[in-house]
């Protein structure tokens, strides 16, 4: 492709995610036991919130990948991006498609966090590959953190948003694996502060709006 031609493809890449316009590749995952009574309406409205910050971090994969993809030079590094983002993809479609059960919204603030993340991702790509990649596997290890804390956080009984955060998990833990083999660098423990300090005012404020 082109330079015009990836622009225009990141500048798609956004269009869909707003407009929560993303198929799955994947199916959902199953739950593992299968749906029984309705969730309490307590334990529905948290679901709901917890699946919105969920999704959240999903749209600001998509503009992560999307800005890193555009920002590289090097043609495999590029194809590794774009796997991964296909995989957000899904992840993105899941808890679009949860949230819609639960009867919830996605937040109200995605295009501010999608153009905060894709102006951080581009500025990752800019400081070169491996910087980019140790962007990467630090994101993709806070959020498998993150995750973790969801699944003890969300309802016993809500087993289907359970099977999409355990799926969303194993394939950020993956994502952060390929990463560190194509040769991340670890970043500076300022800078992992800074990302966890970023990350908790998002996870914070897409709680409620
Ligand atoms: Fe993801
Ligand atoms: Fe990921």
């Amino acid at each position: 492709m082109s330079p015009i031609d990836r622009i225009i493809s990141a500048a798609d890449t956004a269009l869909r995610a707003l407009a929560g316009a993303d198929h799955a590749a994947r199916p959902l995952p199953a739950p593992a036991v299968p749906p029984g009574e309705a969730l309490d309406e307590a334990s529905r409205r948290l679901a709901g919130a917890l699946m919105r910050v969920n999704h959240v971090g999903e749209v600001c994969a998509q503009a992560l990948y999307s800005a890193q993809a555009l920002a590289t030079r090097n043609p495999a590094l590029r194809q590794q991006f774009e796997k991964a983002a296909r995989e957000e993809t899904d992840h993105l479609a899941w808890t679009q498609a949860r949230l819609d059960d639960l009867g919830s919204r996605p937040s109200l603030l995605n295009p501010l966090w999608y153009a905060g993340a894709f102006a951080l991702g581009l500025v990752a790509g800019r400081l070169g590959d491996r910087v980019s990649l140790g962007f990467i596997v630090e994101t993709e290890r806070q959020v498998e953190q993150h995750l973790q804390g969801h699944l003890d956080r969300l309802p016993a009984a809500d087993h289907a948003s359970r099977a999409i955060v355990a799926q969303m998990k194993a394939d950020e833990a993956q994502h952060a694996d390929n990463a560190q083999a194509a040769g991340a660098v670890e970043l500076p423990a300022p800078v992992k502060l800074a990302m966890r300090a970023a990350a908790k005012v998002m996870t914070t404020t897409a709680h409620y709006i």
